[in-house]
């Protein structure tokens, strides 16, 4: 089976062909960050407006790489939610269209989920049971992930996502969007224990985050120190330390409650190199292993909505012509395979 995946959800549109016996065949990526630099974040009209110019170039790309023809595709995938809702009807009247025209099944995907199973684009992928910490732009969860479409919600950040975070306090330090590697990347200048942010609902027990306040923190750091590039490079350094030792805690005790040896990094800043470090130090420590895709398939990318697609259809089958998007749509309310 070949499928065709495509994903419009937020700022960058991806294209992939993911065959169930050859594996990845094509992974198409354009990345809207210089549409909405000048802007310091996401414009969602803008965003909406670059998918419609490019959803089809990249398929075309992608079936020209994959030296396949429209007709040689078996069945479409498409990011449906969460989302920003003009981005996201773009991909899925595209992907729902196509599949009408051509007479083939199609697969309304959930992004989390597509994020949760992106490990299994790699040669050593998990197996169920696992614990997932995902870390995007807007969410931050950990869950228990029993099978696929069995997943419950242990926590979650009640305010701002990781990502978010990152973007913010890069913004604060007059950094560029998105702000998430541009952080990381200034931090590793930066000295340890220079400052020492706080590790945010760590004293109390219970798996949810919290990271709008060390946004606070920083902007008050900022305020009280002159403003060189070493201390910029210092407050970066212990905002990294602060989210990456949270999150580390936070697994651990998830890990500790599930029983489960295996965790699964997901997620955009799945791709910081601090995070995967530690959390495989983690697991190391407890006779586990930790699983995470390559950078390019941590961030938003139509590989893991094709490969997502082909589990949900080989497992499933087809989804109703009916065009549905939900710019909300946790991961618990999903079907069950
Ligand atoms: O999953 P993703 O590509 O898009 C969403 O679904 O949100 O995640 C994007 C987020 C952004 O907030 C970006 O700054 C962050 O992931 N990010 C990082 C890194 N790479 C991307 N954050 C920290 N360190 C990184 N290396
Ligand atoms: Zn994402």
């Amino acid at each position: 089976m070949r499928v065709l995946g495509i994903e419009t959800s937020c700022d960058e549109t991806g294209v992939a062909i993911y065959d169930s016996t050859a594996g990845l065949l094509s992974n198409q990526l354009h990345s809207q960050i210089t549409t909405h630099a000048h802007y310091g974040g996401v414009v969602p009209e803008l965003a909406s407006r670059s998918h419609m110019q490019k959803t089809v170039l990249l398929i075309e790309a992608a079936l020209q790489e994959s030296q396949l023809r429209m007709q040689d595709i078996n069945a479409i995938a498409y990011t449906a939610g969460p989302g920003l809702v003009g981005s996201l009807l773009v991909g899925s009247c595209i992907g729902r269209s196509l599949a009408f025209s051509l007479n083939i099944p199609s697969v309304a995907i959930n992004h989390m989920e597509g994020h949760l199973l992106s490990p299994m684009l790699e040669d050593d992928p998990p197996n169920f049971p696992f614990v997932a910490l995902l870390v995007s732009g807007g969410h931050t969860q950990l869950i228990s992930a029993t099978g696929i479409g069995a997943y419950t919600l242990m926590g979650e950040s009640l305010d701002d996502a990781a990502g978010e975070a990152f973007d913010k306090t890069a913004k604060l330090l007059g950094l560029s969007y998105p702000g998430g590697p541009a952080l990381s990347a200034l931090a590793k200048k930066g000295l340890r224990e220079r400052f020492r942010f706080p590790r945010p609902m760590t004293d109390r027990p219970g798996f949810d985050f919290s990271f709008s306040g060390l946004k606070t923190f920083a902007a008050n750091t900022i305020y009280n120190n002159h403003n060189t590039l070493q201390i910029r490079a210092d407050i970066a350094r212990a905002f990294e330390d602060a989210v990456v030792d949270t999150l580390v805690i936070k697994c651990r005790r998830a890990l500790n409650y599930s029983g489960f040896k295996s965790l699964v990094l997901a997620g955009g800043v799945g791709s910081n190199c601090l995070l995967r470090r530690k959390l495989k130090d983690l697991m190391i420590q407890r006779d586990g292993k930790v699983f995470y895709a390559r950078p390019e398939f941590c961030t938003d990318n139509g590989a893991m909505i094709a490969y997502t697609g082909m589990m949900r259809l080989q497992l499933n089958g087809d989804n109703p012509l009916s065009i549905t998007v939900r710019p909300r749509w946790p991961l618990s309310e999903l079907n069950t395979l």
